[in-house]
């Protein structure tokens, strides 16, 4: 899959933009708060229906603007596909080859991979984050994953609300509890297989960055640090356990405490350190990249479609040999989009790759 063709109006910092993009290298650079993340975010807008980095859709409107407008064209061997998103301070209307479709339903159909420096904190940061990146790329490889988590997710809310309400009955809790346990179950083994499944891609990324120093190994933990098996049985058990164990808890602070929206993943590097906690920041750095390098090879494999990998500012951190070594990488099949402040971070020059410079939400100056 690739991107051909790209309109953008009031989105960000651009009043107008029309552009071509080369099937394999987009080079987008230019100084500090010129427009190149803003650039990469419509284009993941795209693909996701939702942005990645604003909070609300109507931040991705121009200021002093009322509405912004996004057109991608897109093409694969043997089929195009056209996504245009129009989003008003009230509302959003996305449309796939001219027919309006509901807003949730694009995400995933063009699978994309976003890097960008802020998935250092995919390692280090809050548990929260980790599940968010396990749910968006389980998502995009396989789309059914979108309805078992929102089930799970409709259960916990109704249940969340009658913890709430103080006085709790005791049979309708355990009504509740049978639901959560069913369909969070569903979400635990999803996940579970996700990881074990990418393990060895990961492994395979981080081991090759690291110049064949490190091995990365990644566990799902459940119920406060459990790792558990991908198998129903067990995991039903461990949950309708640390519901019982929780019961107290849970009552008093009105809340469910114990579900997949309270696991996380551990990250351990040479089959013992603990990276989140006592890894150096080469190897969390290591690692953030080769977490989502690990998912464009099962992404490729899954959906049988090379995703579009969007790189923002991430290459100014290594060193030359690292850099051509990623580049060669990630090149290889999918067409990427790269930012920097700096040509200079990009030693390649052939007819498949276009550098575009920046300027105030002006991208005047394109150079083969
Ligand atoms: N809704 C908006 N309307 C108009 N301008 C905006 C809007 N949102 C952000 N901007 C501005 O767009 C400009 C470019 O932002 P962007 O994040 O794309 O910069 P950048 O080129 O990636 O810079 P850096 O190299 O620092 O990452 C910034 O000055 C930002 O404040
Ligand atoms: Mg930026």
């Amino acid at each position: 899959m690739y991107l051909k063709h790209l309109e953008l109006k009031n989105f960000r910092n651009y009043r107008k933009l029309t552009l071509d993009f080369s099937e394999q290298v987009n080079i987008i650079y230019g100084k500090n708060a010129q427009g190149k993340t803003n650039l990469l975010e419509s284009i993941a807008l795209l693909c996701l229906g939702k942005p990645v980095r604003a909070k609300k859709d109507f931040d991705l409107i121009k200021w002093e603007e009322e509405y912004c407008f996004c057109r991608g064209y897109f093409q694969e061997s043997d089929y195009d596909l056209q996504i245009e998103i129009g989003i008003g301070t009230k509302e959003k209307r996305i449309k796939v080859n001219g027919q309006i479709v509901k807003n949730n339903s694009i995400f995933g159909r063009i699978p994309i991979v976003v890097f960008s420096p802020d998935d250092l904190q995919i390692v280090k940061g809050a548990p929260q984050l980790r599940r968010d990146f396990i749910d968006v790329y389980l998502a995009q490889i396989d789309p059914n994953y979108r309805f078992v988590y929102y089930a799970f997710y409709k259960v916990l809310q109704q249940r969340n609300r009658l913890l709430k309400q103080g006085f709790v009955n005791p049979e309708e809790l355990d009504a509740w509890n049978e639901q959560l346990v069913e369909k969070g179950t569903k979400v635990i083994r999803y996940r579970i297989s996700l990881i074990n499944e990418v393990k060895p891609f990961i492994a395979e990324a981080q081991h090759v960055i690291s110049g064949a120093k490190e091995d990365l190994d990644l566990e799902y933990l459940s119920f406060n640090g459990q790792k558990l098996p991908e198998d129903e049985e067990v995991i039903k058990n461990a949950f309708g356990e640390e519901l019982q164990n929780l019961k107290g808890t849970e009552l008093r602070r009105g809340v469910t405490l114990v579900g997949p929206h309270r696991d996380d993943l551990r990250l351990i590097i040479n089959q013992k350190i603990e990276l989140k906690n006592f890894g150096s920041q080469g190897q969390q750095r290591t690692a953030a990249l080769a977490l989502k390098l690990g998912l464009i090879e099962k992404i490729k494999e899954a959906r049988g479609l090379n995703p579009l990998i969007l790189l923002d500012d991430v290459m100014s951190e290594f060193d030359d040999q690292r850099k051509q070594h990623l580049l060669q990488l990630l090149i290889s099949s999918s067409q990427t989009f790269l930012t920097s402040t700096s040509k200079q971070d990009f030693p390649i020059n052939n007819q498949h790759t276009i550098f575009f410079l920046v300027e105030q939400g002006e991208i005047d100056h394109v150079q083969y």
